[in-house]
């Protein structure tokens, strides 16, 4: 990865690390600010902090910030609407424009765009008001996995074994969206894969394997407990993971994702038939967070992969008309 000279951390003038925020995710977000903050003013980036929950849009643009990073999970941060803000203020922001992130942040729509461009995802059903739940049984075997579409961090997800747990789990899943996402079982391991640019120059970073004692579709598991596991690079054969990261380099660019990103993937392991999750449009940036640890596994300290990724920021939409 290239290095950046004094002229080229200069030239990218006053910087704001956006981080905190009002989702679920707030803690998390708070932890990847602060590293993302102190890494680029270790890089001599004039870097400022700068929390959406404390402070008014507005604000950004009498801070005259040349670019921003967005360190901000989930709703509010995550999910188009501050890209949008971004695109009116015309500042250039760090991850993917309005439309990516906005369809990234739905794991149906996401699904649907994926199914679209070939990317293998496991078999789904969109569960209303009015479902018949033993239909969806039917269709989709069991085990299945029900999870709320717009919610992150395993949150509100239940691994439905028997027919009669159905209407809890689509009950629990309820509480965070109106519509539920229910999805065939795949059972195998767990991958991570982050992806770095845009278009036909986005490239996987090394696969990361996540292997959690009590199986991965727990949140106190995954997140809080020492006993998860990562591996990276996966410990995979060498077609396999050429396999996996042509399919997650497919299935970002045809989301239009841009900057940086992360694809949940599991593999099947009865045939080892990869099946793609979700995308993760502003992932975990702590220094224990996966997307660096992957970068490392190249040779790319944390503190590098800050610098590269806001040198990647753009506006999207293209600079907007002077009134
Ligand atoms: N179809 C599935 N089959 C098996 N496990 C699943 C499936 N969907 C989700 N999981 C498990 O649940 C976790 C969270 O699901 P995911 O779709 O990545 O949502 P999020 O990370 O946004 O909460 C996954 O990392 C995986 O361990
Ligand atoms: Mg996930």
């Amino acid at each position: 990865m290239s290095t950046f000279t004094p002229s080229d951390i200069a030239a990218l003038g006053k910087v704001g690390v956006l981080f905190g925020g009002r989702s679920a995710e707030r803690e998390i977000s708070l932890i990847s600010g602060n590293g993302v903050l102190g890494a680029l003013k270790s890089k001599g980036v004039d870097a400022h902090a700068f929390d959406p929950a404390e402070r008014s849009l507005a604000d950004l643009a009498a801070e005259k910030f040349d670019r921003v990073f967005i360190a901000l999970h989930g709703r509010y941060g995550e999910d188009g609407s501050l890209q949008g803000a971004l695109e009116q203020l015309g500042i250039p922001y760090t991850g993917s424009g309005v439309m990516a992130s906005a369809v990234g942040m739905d794991k149906i729509t996401t699904k649907i765009v994926w199914l679209a461009h070939g990317v293998p995802t496991p078999r789904y059903a969109v569960i209303g008001d009015q479902a018949d739940l033993d239909r969806v049984v039917a269709d989709l075997g069991l085990p299945l996995i029900v999870k709320p579409p717009l919610e992150g961090s395993t949150i509100g997800i239940t691994k439905v074994t028997d027919a009669s747990q159905l209407k809890a789990a689509v009950e629990l899943a309820r509480r965070y969206d109106k519509v539920v996402l229910a999805e065939q079982f795949i059972a195998g391991r767990e991958f991570s894969v982050p992806v770095l640019g845009a278009g036909a120059d986005a490239r996987a970073l090394p696969i990361i394997e996540i292997v959690a004692p009590e199986g991965n579709y727990d949140y106190q598991n995954k997140y809080f407990k020492d006993d998860t596991k990562y591996y990276c690079p996966a410990p995979l054969d060498e077609d396999i993971t050429a396999a996996i990261k042509a399919h997650v380099e497919n299935a970002y660019r045809a989301l239009g994702c841009e900057g940086w990103g992360r694809v949940d993937v599991l593999l099947r392991a009865s045939d080892n038939a990869p099946f793609l999750l979700e995308v993760n449009t502003s992932p975990g940036m702590t220094s224990h967070s996966l997307v660096p640890m992957a970068a490392r596994a190249e040779g790319t300290s944390y503190e590098d992969l800050c610098v590269r990724i806001l040198a990647s920021a753009s506006l999207k939409l293209g600079q907007p008309k002077k009134a």
